[in-house]
């Protein structure tokens, strides 16, 4: 395949065999943002199968034509393309598109016709771009028009978006409902974190590396803190993020899925379940964030304040939110793993809306040398070694360790030795929704999270909900927006002797 940098000598990429992607919720947000930018993407970069179509259907009246012309809007507003090229135009002439209303079985009918008329896939893969309380209105309709499970005809999967459940009972309602129609292996549960090359790299950096495995452990490594910290309110999300939370929107999901990747144990080989078997180990090695009816999170919410040189409303005062909402945008955790490997290193996770800095980040940090050799001579305190993982913005890879000050007799200061994935590589790095899509037209389950996961993960979370509802009606800590989140959550740190780093 000519021109294509990912073909060239032995790096050869597996392309999909032909496949049709049907987009339940095309006329949504995140169809328009993500997905349609992403086929673009993937097919510039010769990624696509050689015969592909995209059947969109959502409630808005719309026809071909408009969803056509929705996609080329798609690539100007957030691809920043000019749909004009070939690609944008051999793509756009297989967009196809339904509307109806989803608990209509007329339109499933008129799907099987289409996909019927669009000869030549050798599987469809279905995409859930849809609120969640439609979800199970769509699964069942799928299996009841005889769309789901498996068949001779080819390939069905299905990609499910965030949040799969909002608590421990909905989310195995959610996976029986699915697996009453397909099979786990169509199943692929969304976790875009995991489609960011560093989460990826993280598996590389850990097990094709001889260097890090033997001191990944309790013995060298004193903690691990895990931010994702996002500048941005709660904007036009108020319906959702109010029933949701900072705990449900980011914790249960991102935050635990990367430190699952911190904490495993190496797998046998890459493949989707070796590597999935040794994510959950780690998540049924954790210890109830309950104690005595006490949940151990930190949670609190915005009040107004400054972020990026504007002035920004409290959480309550946003629109659409409750004026007297008791829902929080910020927690900080500390996780402990009952394992051999960790028995003693807490994780500790954090994340917050309306914070200083856009970033997400993985800090490991590494014990003290036994001795302070050097004590006498640079009497300040050593900063101790610390491996930072950028997840986003500026994705990459730093070390910390100390170097002697020139022209000093033995003075010692911190520097950085940095991996930049976009200056290392050159050519841009591939967006989550581009690498996830492929590997479920490919059917590999890797970066998806499976069911027990899913389970394992709201086990831990549920918990702290119940509590936090039974709680008294306590006023609930409040931070400044623009500030690094409320003074509480220093105290749990402060307590281990530890503290966050200022990022
Ligand atoms: N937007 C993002 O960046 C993002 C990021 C992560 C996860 N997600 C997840 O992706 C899913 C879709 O999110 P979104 O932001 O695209 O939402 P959205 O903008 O509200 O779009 C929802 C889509 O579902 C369709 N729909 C069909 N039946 C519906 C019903 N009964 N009620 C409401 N909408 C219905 C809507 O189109 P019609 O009104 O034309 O039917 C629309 O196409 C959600 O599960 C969300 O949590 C989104």
């Amino acid at each position: 395949m000519a021109g294509n940098p990912l073909n060239d000598g032995l790096r050869i990429e597996p392309t999909p065999g032909n496949a049709t992607l049907v987009i339940f919720g095309a006329s949504g947000d995140l169809t328009r943002r993500k997905l349609l930018p992403a086929l673009y993407r993937l097919s510039r970069g010769h990624r696509l199968p050689a015969r592909f179509s995209a059947i969109g259907i959502a409630r808005t009246n719309m026809d071909d034509e408009g969803f056509r012309k929705q996609f080329r809007d798609s690539l100007r507003e957030f691809a920043g393309v000019e749909p004009g090229d070939d690609i944008a135009r051999s793509l756009a002439a297989h967009l196809y598109y339904l509307s109806g209303e989803l608990d209509d079985p007329a339109v499933y009918q008129r799907l099987t016709a289409r996909l019927q008329e669009i000869d030549g896939a050798d599987g469809v893969l279905f995409y859930l771009a849809i609120p969640p309380s439609v979800y199970g209105t769509v699964i069942r309709q799928l299996g009841a028009a005889g769309l789901g499970g498996r068949t001779s005809e080819g390939w069905r999967r299905i990609i499910v978006e965030k949040p799969f459940g909002t608590d421990l009972t909905t989310a195995r309602a959610l996976n029986a409902e699915v697996h009453r129609h397909f099979e786990e292996e169509q199943v692929f549960r969304i976790d875009h974190f995991l489609g960011k090359e560093t989460v990826q790299n993280l598996l590389v950096f850990r097990f094709a590396n001889g260097m890090f495995e033997p001191i990944w452990n309790r013995r060298y490594i004193d903690h691990v803190q895990i931010t994702g910290a996002e500048t941005v309110g709660v904007e036009r999300r108020a319906a959702y993020y109010e029933g949701a939370g900072a705990l449900r929107d980011m914790v249960q999901n991102h935050l635990m899925q990367l430190m699952t990747l911190v904490a495993m144990e190496p797998p046998i080989a890459f493949t989707a379940e070796s590597v999935r078997d040794r994510k959950i180990d780690v998540l049924l090695s954790a210890q109830p964030l309950v104690n005595n009816g006490r949940p151990n999170v930190v949670r609190a919410q915005y009040a107004a304040g400054w972020v990026a040189g504007s002035e920004v409303p409290g959480y309550c005062r946003e629109p659409g939110v409750n004026g007297s909402s008791t829902t929080e945008t910020y927690v900080a955790l500390r996780m402990q793993l009952d394992s051999w490997r960790w028995a003693g290193v807490p994780f500790y996770l954090r994340t917050g809306k309306r914070l200083p800095k856009r970033t997400t980040e993985i800090a490991i940090q590494f014990k003290q040398p036994p001795l302070q050799v050097f004590k006498a001579a640079s009497p300040s305190s050593v900063s101790p070694n610390l491996l930072v993982i950028n997840v986003q913005p500026d994705e990459g890879i730093s070390l910390r360790f100390e170097a002697k000050v020139p022209a000093t007799r033995m003075q010692l200061a911190p520097v950085m030795m940095n991996f930049r994935y976009g200056t290392a590589f050159g050519g841009p790095v591939p967006e989550a929704y581009e690498t996830l899509l492929l590997d479920a037209m490919l059917g590999d389950p890797t970066l998806f999270a499976r069911h027990d996961f899913v389970e394992a993960s709201w086990t831990l979370i549920t918990p702290v909900h119940e509590a936090w509802r039974a709680e008294a009606a306590a006023a609930l800590p409040q931070y400044e927006a623009g500030e690094w989140g409320p003074k509480e959550a220093d105290a749990p740190m402060a307590a281990d002797g530890r503290r966050w780093r200022t990022l």
